[in-house]
């Protein structure tokens, strides 16, 4: 069996580059035509009842706006009433027949149930759940205490979809309804300061994409990955911290539209704006140099920190200028705790409207090295019992059962790269310094396991055709319930 890995594990990946090479073109030709064909019959939203989830402010706010002008009746739910009240009142007027306001706190399930059953009361039936609803954490990992308050990110961009997903599956179902799901690209290109929302994107990604192979035709999936739109999110002091300034912003009103047209013409993924795709593509190829680049870009805010820190230490008065008062008010206290002892506390001044970055968390994530693992199907109690026992009910001898489920010691490196291009990418990286011989940075290198060939096959299948990937997916679950 070794054997039959080693083999793999050097034939497969060139054999996987060529095939797909050969079938790129043919196949994206078919999604052009795929896609004009759908672009021709798109879904007709009049008359038809949708759900937003975080409909009072930002995106879900244009959403409501966007689909009211197509003619569709609409359910809306947030927290904050008052501002509900006012997108509802301002849908009517924009062509809504019907528009109802649920205040809904969509980390609490019990909130979700209410939701999702009184709106399909009031309608009789559900057509569009737009899971929308989200909240940003901007902080380095190590700075959030107590962790435990983290969970809030999570119990709201991951659980509040999974719960609006599961009280609305059963109505969407019998209308053969949508479910849009907004993720967003740090979902993939994970961002500094951003763990919690990153991973919270990432998991709800990878969760729609498990239901869309599991829902088939029943109820369809659009995966919305937003760059950055403008928004409370990204405008807010959260997001002066996480310094989102220097990115080119959507206008809210053109994503929504982009993603109702989406939703309507049926896209299994939107990413909007579109360019913003590249970064996936980069992320893939050579992820060494997003984390260089992100590591660089955070390391370049966290001096401007320690500059005035150092400062600070040799009395000088501070005047700190920033965005974000919150921010300030840290580094100030921060100030006056270094100088206290041995110094006359400096003035500190505060300004709101500057470019300046100032800032109080100062980890560094360079001094921590961190292994990436991603196992392919790895033999254990989970596997064997769990999926393959007790949810397909699957019962394979054990030569066919050694096939899928080979013999694992550890997996200590990923390959996510080609591996023609790791020699390039290791050696930029002692050209830029970033390779410490003491294994203290992030590691991206061949697997060492024996099932190397399964990661590079299906990773680039995921990125060039995600769609094929599904459709293996969903002929797999068909046959293993079939057997
Ligand atoms: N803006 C961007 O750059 C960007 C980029 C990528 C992805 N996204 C995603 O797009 C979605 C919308 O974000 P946005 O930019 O429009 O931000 P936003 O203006 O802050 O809107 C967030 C919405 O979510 C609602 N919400 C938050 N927590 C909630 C909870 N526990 N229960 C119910 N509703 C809740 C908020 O309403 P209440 O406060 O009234 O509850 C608000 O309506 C989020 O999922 C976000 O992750 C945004």
């Amino acid at each position: 069996m070794d054997l039959i890995h080693k083999v793999l594990n050097i034939v497969l990946p060139p054999i996987t580059l060529i095939l797909l090479l050969l079938f790129l073109p043919s196949f994206l030709f078919f999604k052009l035509i795929s896609r004009i064909k759908r672009s021709i019959n798109s879904e007709v939203v009049a008359g038809k009842v949708v759900l937003i989830t975080g409909a009072s402010s930002g995106i879900g706010e244009y959403l409501a706006y966007e689909y009211a002008r197509r003619g569709a009746c609409l359910a809306l739910a947030a927290r904050r009433q008052e501002r509900l009240r006012a997108v509802a009142d301002k849908a009517r007027v924009l062509g809504s027949p019907d528009v109802i306001f649920i205040p809904t706190d969509i980390s609490k399930v019990e909130d979700c149930e209410r939701f999702i059953n009184e709106a399909v009361d009031h309608f009789g039936k559900l057509d569009h759940l737009v899971n929308n609803a989200g909240i940003v954490q901007v902080d380095m990992f190590e700075d959030c205490k107590p962790i435990s308050d983290s969970a809030t990110l999570t119990n709201t961009n991951f659980w509040g979809s999974v719960y609006a997903s599961h009280f609305a599956i059963p109505h969407l179902r019998k209308s053969k309804g949508r479910i849009v799901g907004i993720s967003s690209i740090a979902g993939w290109c994970s961002v500094p300061r951003m763990s919690f929302y990153s991973a919270s994107k990432a998991a709800i990604t990878s969760f729609y994409e498990t239901l869309r192979a599991e829902f088939g035709s029943d109820i369809r999936i659009t995966i919305v990955t937003p760059g950055v739109v403008e928004s409370e999110m990204s405008q807010g002091d959260s997001a002066s911290k996480g310094q989102m300034d220097f990115v080119l912003a959507e206008s809210t009103e053109r994503c929504a539209k982009a993603i109702v047209d989406s939703a309507c013409r049926g896209d299994r993924y939107l990413v909007e704006p579109s360019w913003a795709r590249i970064t996936f593509l980069i992320k893939v190829l050579c992820p060494e140099v997003v984390e260089w680049w992100l590591h660089s870009m955070i390391e370049k805010i966290l001096c401007f920190e320690h500059l005035a820190y150092e400062y600070d230490r040799r009395g000088a008065c501070l005047a700190l200028v920033g965005r974000s008062k919150e921010s300030l008010t840290q580094v100030a206290a921060m100030a006056e705790l270094i100088v206290a002892p041995f110094l006359p506390i400096p003035r500190l001044s505060f300004y709101d409207a500057s470019e300046a970055a100032v800032y109080s968390i100062r980890i560094r994530i360079s001094e921590i090295g961190i292994t990436i693992v991603i196992p392919g199907l790895i033999k254990s109690e989970m596997t064997r019992e769990k999926i393959l026992n007790q949810q397909v009910k699957l019962e394979l001898k054990e030569e066919m059962r050694r096939v899928n489920f080979h013999s694992h010691d550890t997996i200590t490196y990923l390959e996510v790269v080609f591996n023609f291009m790791l020699p390039l990418i290791t050696g930029l990286n002692c050209l830029l310094g970033n390779d410490k011989s003491d294994g203290s940075r992030v590691h991206h290198r061949v697997c060492q396991s024996n099932c190397r060939w399964c990661m590079p096959s299906i990773i680039y299948f995921k990125y060039f055709c995600p769609d094929t990937v599904e459709w293996s997916n969903c002929l797999l679950l068909i046959l293993t319930i079939s057997i």
